[in-house]
């Protein structure tokens, strides 16, 4: 039987190569979208030329709690229990911590942080139930060591590995296994909005001195989900070119 992913954030530039990747793989793919963007998912619908049988445009406001209880809710009855949820949905708010506004810093502990009890518990229990499931959340180099300018994702992508490390006692007694993957700079419109002489002073820095291709964050999300990641859990993978070795 076909399997179901669901991915947050998926039309951006890593959830697309994971989408891209997991259909590769069989999955049946529930690409979540962000309220009101029906016309840009559906146009990157259209662009990547996915069937329905592949993916399925699924609206789904991540840090709205209460919407997102009742919509995977519904998602279950409609397609039954996932078998790999990819928390990627995530923003930046770049600024100095001396000019960080609330709502900077708020947005994006909402979206990257908030976002991982929103739309993770809903689907755990099911899992649970099931005695299967993977969990698989889009970190960052930064939540590991710290940028100039991220106080507000750097803490939400730090917390995000501590989230995953205590779901995975919690998944570990039903089969439920919790992962991270934390990218280094990937190539991708959040990391090409950056100033252009920040980027080059960043990639210089890179053992490798190239950004990460978004298909190599794909494979280690495809590995994590695969039979091959089974007896892996409450790990962090890094995807970074030496840029920061733990
Ligand atoms: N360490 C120490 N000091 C630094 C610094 C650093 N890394 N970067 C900048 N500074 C200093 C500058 O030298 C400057 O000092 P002076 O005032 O003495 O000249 C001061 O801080 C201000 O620097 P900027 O001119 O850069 O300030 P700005 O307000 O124009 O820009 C910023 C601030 C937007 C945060 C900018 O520094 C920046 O873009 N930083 C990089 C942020 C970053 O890496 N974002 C990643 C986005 S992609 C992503 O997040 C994906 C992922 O997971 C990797």
């Amino acid at each position: 039987m076909q399997k179901l992913a669901l991915i947050t954030g998926a039309k951006g530039g890593i959830g697309s190569a994971i989408t891209e990747r997991l259909v590769e793989d069989g999955y049946k793919v529930i690409a979540t979208y962000y309220t009101g963007n029906y016309d840009c998912a559906k146009q990157w619908f259209d662009e990547k030329g996915f069937t329905s049988n592949q993916v399925a445009l699924f609206e789904l406001d991540v840090t709205d709690t209460t919407s997102c209880h009742e919509r995977l809710a519904q998602l279950q009855e409609t397609y039954g229990t996932v078998d790999v949820l990819v928390n990627n949905a995530g923003i930046t708010r770049d600024t100095s911590f001396k000019k960080m506004t609330a709502a900077q810093w708020h947005d994006v502990i909402n979206t990257n942080l908030n976002s991982l009890f929103n739309v993770t518990q809903p689907l755990f229990a099911s899992m649970c139930e099931k005695g299967n499931g993977r969990i698989i959340n889009i970190s960052s180099v930064n939540g590991l060591k710290g940028q100039f300018g991220q106080t507000n994702y750097s803490a939400a992508k730090a917390g995000m590995i501590g989230f995953s490390k205590a779901l995975a006692y919690e998944g570990a007694r039903c089969g439920v296994t919790v992962n991270v993957v934390a990218p280094g700079y990937t190539g991708t419109p959040m990391v090409q909005a950056m100033r252009q002489d920040v980027l080059d002073a960043i990639v210089d820095t890179v053992p490798m001195k190239r950004l990460a291709r978004p298909e190599e964050i794909a494979q280690a999300v495809a590995f994590l989900a695969s039979d091959a990641g089974a007896y892996i859990t409450g790990e962090t993978l890094s995807v970074n070119g030496g840029l920061y070795m733990q």
